[in-house]
C-alpha cells in the first residue's frame, strides 16, 4: 500500500493561493508571485486543469512553461503543491476517444467544455491518464519543491455508458458469487425482479430496489479509487519519502464513500466555501472534524474563498475580517494549511466572478490584506503549532451506507441524515468539546464517548466494536433510526436496535414519522421531538431508567417511553427515540457528557470557541476565536497565559476584539 511510505507531520503552517501561470502571460508572473510574497506565501498550488498546456496533442508534452513557473516560485521561498490536470480532459482527447465523455443517467453525453466530463472508468481516459501522469511524475516527481500532489478535483461525475454497465455486473458478480445469493439478498421476488443473468442487471436510475442502489454507491466508490489509485501508482515511485499525496474532498459531498477513498490517500483536504452567508462556527466545524476522520489526522484546508464565491442565489463577501476567523477555524480544528481559490480574476471562462485576490486589472483587491493578516499570524505562531494534533475524547459516528439508505427513504421530507449528526454535534460546539468525526467503522479506543447518529445499518463488526466499547466503560448513545438494516440494505429481521438491542435494554416497538411536534418531558426539561419519534419498549425493566417520556399525542405515544439509559459490561447506553427540539437536545447533551465526565475545554460565551491543538512534547496550545462583530471577554482558568501572536504575556481575563483571535499557551493550569 502506498501509504505507508509519506509520513512525516508538519513542519510548518502553510498559506497560500491556486494559481493558473499558463492563463497568463509569462511576462506577468513575476509580479504575481512578487505579490504573493508580499502577501506572506509560502505555497502555491499549481497544474489543477492545464491538461492542454502541458499536452497540446497526444503524447506532444510542453513542461516547459511548468517548470519555470515552479523555478520562480522557489527563488521566492514559495513551495509547490502539484495536481494531476485530469478533471479537464482537452478537446483532442475528447475528439480522438467520444466515449470519454460520460453518458448521464438520461443516455446524453456530456458536453465538452465544463470539467469532470469523463466517464471515470473509460479504457482509453485510463490509458491518457497514465501517459501524461507517468510523464508528469518523471519530470516533477523529484523536484525537491514540490512538497505534495492533489490528484484530479473534486471527484464527482456518475456515468451510465454500457462500459461501466458491464463493470458493474463484473462487481456484482464478485460481491455475491451468485444470482441466487444477490436475488436473495435484494429480496428480488418483490415486483418480479428476479435476475437470472447478470447482463439484466440495470444502473439505477431514481428510486430502486434499495439493495442496487447501495451496491451501485459502491461501484461507484470503487470506480473513483481505482482511477485514484492508477494516478497513485505512476506518481509514487518518483517521490521521495516526505512527499503526500491527496485529493481536494467537498464538503458533506455524498457521491462516494470518502473514507474508502482516503485509504489509499497520505492526506485528506477538502475545499471549504461558506457561499451564501456567513460562518457558523457550531455548524462549519463539524466539516473540518469530518474531513480530519477521513484519515485521523490532521488535513489541508485545500481551498477557500477569498471574500466571495460566484455560485450561490447571492454571492455576498465574507465581513472584513471574517476570512481570518474561518483560517483560524480551520487551524483550530486540525488544519496545517489554508489556500484561497484563486489568485486573479480569470478575464474569461466560467468563474468571471468570484472572489480572487487579484482583480482584473492585476492589483491587489481589498481582501489581499486579510490574506496578508493571516500568512503573518500562521508565520508567527508556525513554530509553535505546526506538528501538533486534535485530541477528542468524544467520537462521533459517520456512516456513507445509512446516510445513503435514509436519503433513498427518508419516510419524513425533513429527516436529513448530516442535518441529525450535526444536531449532536452543535450542543457539544457550543461548550468546546472536541469531537472526532470518525467512520462507524473505526476503532473506538481511547474515546469516553460515542455518538452513533441515525446508524442505520449495522454489520457484525460494528456490533462487536460497539459491544466492546461499552462493556469496557464507554458511553455510547444510540438514537432514532438505529440498527434496522443490514449491509445489503434490507430490513433486519428482528426490531430496532437489531444486535445492539442487549446493549440498550430497550427495543423499538413502532417508529412515527411526525406532522406536528410531540411533547418529550424529562425531569429538567419540558420540550418536544419534531419529525420523528419511536416508542421504546423497556426489556429490562429494572436496569432501564427512563430519562424523558411522550406527552399525549397520537395516542400510540402518550406516557411511552422516549430516552432511556441501561448499564452494560463497565459502561452505558444511551437511547435517544425522540428528535428533540434544540434547548432540550442542549440539556440532554450536557447531562451525557457529564455522565461521561467529557469536560469542555474552556468556558466560553457563545460567539466565542475555543479549540486546542496539543503538541508531540503534549504542550497543549489554546486558540480562542471571537466569531462575533462585538467585543469579547473571557474569564480563563489560568492564573496568566503567553499569547503568542502579540507576543505578549496575559492574566486570566481575555479581551478579543471583533473577529479577534488569541493563541495561548497557560503558565500555570488551575482549573
Ligand atoms: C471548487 C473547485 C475550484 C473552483 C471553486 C469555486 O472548489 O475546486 O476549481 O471552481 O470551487 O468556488
Amino acid at each position: 500500500m502506498v501509504t505507508k511510505t509519506a509520513r512525516k507531520k508538519a513542519s510548518k503552517l502553510y498559506t497560500g493561493s491556486a494559481y493558473y501561470p499558463e492563463q497568463w502571460p509569462e511576462e506577468r508572473w513575476k509580479k504575481d508571485i512578487r505579490l504573493m510574497s508580499e502577501a506572506g506565501f509560502n505555497v502555491a498550488r499549481l497544474g489543477e486543469f492545464a491538461w492542454s498546456a502541458l499536452e497540446p496533442s497526444a503524447g506532444r508534452f510542453n513542461f516547459g512553461w511548468l517548470e519555470r513557473a515552479i523555478a520562480q516560485l522557489t527563488k521566492a521561498g514559495i513551495e509547490t503543491v502539484l495536481s494531476t490536470p485530469t478533471a479537464a480532459p482537452p478537446a483532442w482527447l475528447v475528439e480522438q476517444y467520444p466515449d470519454i465523455l460520460a453518458l448521464d443517467e438520461n443516455g446524453r453525453r456530456v458536453q465538452f467544455g465544463n470539467r469532470c466530463h469523463y466517464c471515470v472508468n473509460s479504457p482509453e481516459f485510463h490509458e491518457a491518464t497514465r501517459r501524461l501522469v507517468k510523464k508528469i511524475a518523471e519530470t516533477f516527481g523529484t523536484n525537491p519543491h514540490v512538497i505534495g500532489w492533489q490528484i484530479d478535483n473534486e471527484y464527482n461525475r456518475y456515468c451510465y455508458c454500457p462500459h461501466c454497465q458491464q463493470l458493474f455486473h463484473e462487481y456484482l458478480a464478485q460481491r455475491y458469487g451468485t444470482l441466487d445469493e444477490l436475488n436473495r439478498r435484494w429480496t428480488t421476488a418483490y415486483w418480479s425482479q428476479t435476475y437470472d443473468a447478470w447482463e439484466q442487471i440495470p444502473m439505477p436510475i431514481g428510486p430502486h430496489n434499495p439493495g442496487l442502489m447501495l451496491e451501485f454507491k459502491h461501484f461507484m466508490t470503487l470506480s473513483y479509487r481505482r482511477f485514484q489509485r492508477l494516478q497513485i501508482d505512476e506518481l509514487r515511485p518518483h517521490l521521495k519519502k516526505n512527499v503526500w499525496i491527496t485529493h481536494n474532498f467537498m464538503y458533506w459531498h455524498d457521491g462516494y464513500d470518502h473514507y474508502e477513498m482516503s485509504e489509499d490517500l497520505d492526506m485528506a483536504s477538502w475545499d471549504w466555501y461558506v457561499g451564501m452567508g456567513h460562518l457558523d462556527y457550531q455548524t462549519d466545524g463539524a466539516a473540518h472534524d469530518l474531513v480530519r476522520g477521513y484519515k485521523r489526522k490532521n488535513f489541508w484546508l485545500m481551498e477557500t474563498q477569498p471574500g466571495n464565491v460566484n455560485w450561490k442565489p447571492v454571492n455576498n463577501m465574507l465581513n472584513k475580517g471574517e476570512a481570518r476567523t474561518m483560517a483560524w477555524h480551520a487551524l483550530g480544528h486540525g488544519a496545517d494549511a489554508v489556500l484561497y481559490w484563486q489568485w486573479r480574476s480569470p478575464l474569461n471562462g466560467q468563474e468571471q466572478y468570484h472572489g480572487t485576490l487579484l482583480d482584473t486589472a492585476g492589483q491587489p483587491r481589498l481582501f489581499y490584506a486579510e490574506a496578508q493578516q493571516v500568512a503573518r499570524d500562521f508565520s508567527a505562531v508556525s513554530s509553535l503549532i505546526a506538528g501538533s494534533t486534535i485530541k477528542a475524547e468524544t467520537a462521533i459516528l459517520n456512516d456513507y451506507d445509512s446516510r445513503w439508505s435514509i436519503r433513498w427513504q427518508a419516510h419524513h421530507k425533513d429527516f436529513d441524515y448530516v442535518e441529525h449528526l450535526r444536531h449532536y454535534y452543535r450542543p457539544l460546539a457550543v461548550q468546546n468539546i472536541p469531537v472526532d468525526i470518525i467512520s462507524a467503522d473505526a476503532a473506538l479506543k481511547g474515546y469516553k464517548l460515542v455518538i452513533a447518529p441515525a446508524l442505520l445499518i449495522l454489520n457484525d463488526k460494528r456490533v462487536a466494536n460497539l459491544k466492546a466499547f461499552v462493556r469496557n466503560g464507554g458511553h455510547l448513545v444510540l438514537t432514532i433510526r438505529s440498527g434496522m438494516k443490514d449491509e445489503y440494505n434490507a430490513l433486519l429481521p428482528m426490531r430496532q436496535p437489531g444486535e445492539l438491542t442487549k446493549l440498550a435494554g430497550v427495543e423499538v416497538e413502532e417508529y412515527y414519522a411526525l406532522n406536528e411536534p410531540v411533547p418529550v418531558f424529562g425531569p429538567d426539561w419540558n420540550g418536544n421531538s419534531y419529525f420523528w419519534a419511536e416508542r421504546l419498549k423497556l426489556l429490562d425493566e429494572a436496569g432501564t431508567q427512563i430519562l424523558a417520556r411522550y406527552g399525549t399525542s397520537n395516542g400510540w405515544l402518550d406516557d411511552q417511553a422516549a430516552i432511556t439509559q441501561h448499564p452494560y459490561g463497565k459502561g452505558t447506553v444511551t437511547f435517544v427515540g425522540a428528535y428533540l427540539d434544540d434547548a432540550s437536545q442542549k440539556l440532554l447533551l450536557q447531562q451525557i457528557t457529564g455522565q461521561a465526565g467529557v469536560e469542555p475545554l474552556l468556558k466560553t460565551k457563545v460567539g466565542v470557541e475555543a479549540c486546542r491543538r496539543v503538541g508531540a512534547d503534549h504542550r497543549e496550545i489554546f486558540i480562542l476565536i471571537n466569531h462575533t462583530r462585538t467585543e469579547q471577554t473571557t474569564q480563563l482558568p489560568w492564573h496568566a497565559a503567553h499569547e503568542h501572536l502579540q507576543g505578549v504575556e496575559i492574566g486570566n481575563t481575555l479581551t478579543l476584539a471583533p473577529y479577534g483571535i488569541a493563541v495561548l499557551t497557560p503558565s500555570t493550569i488551575s482549573k
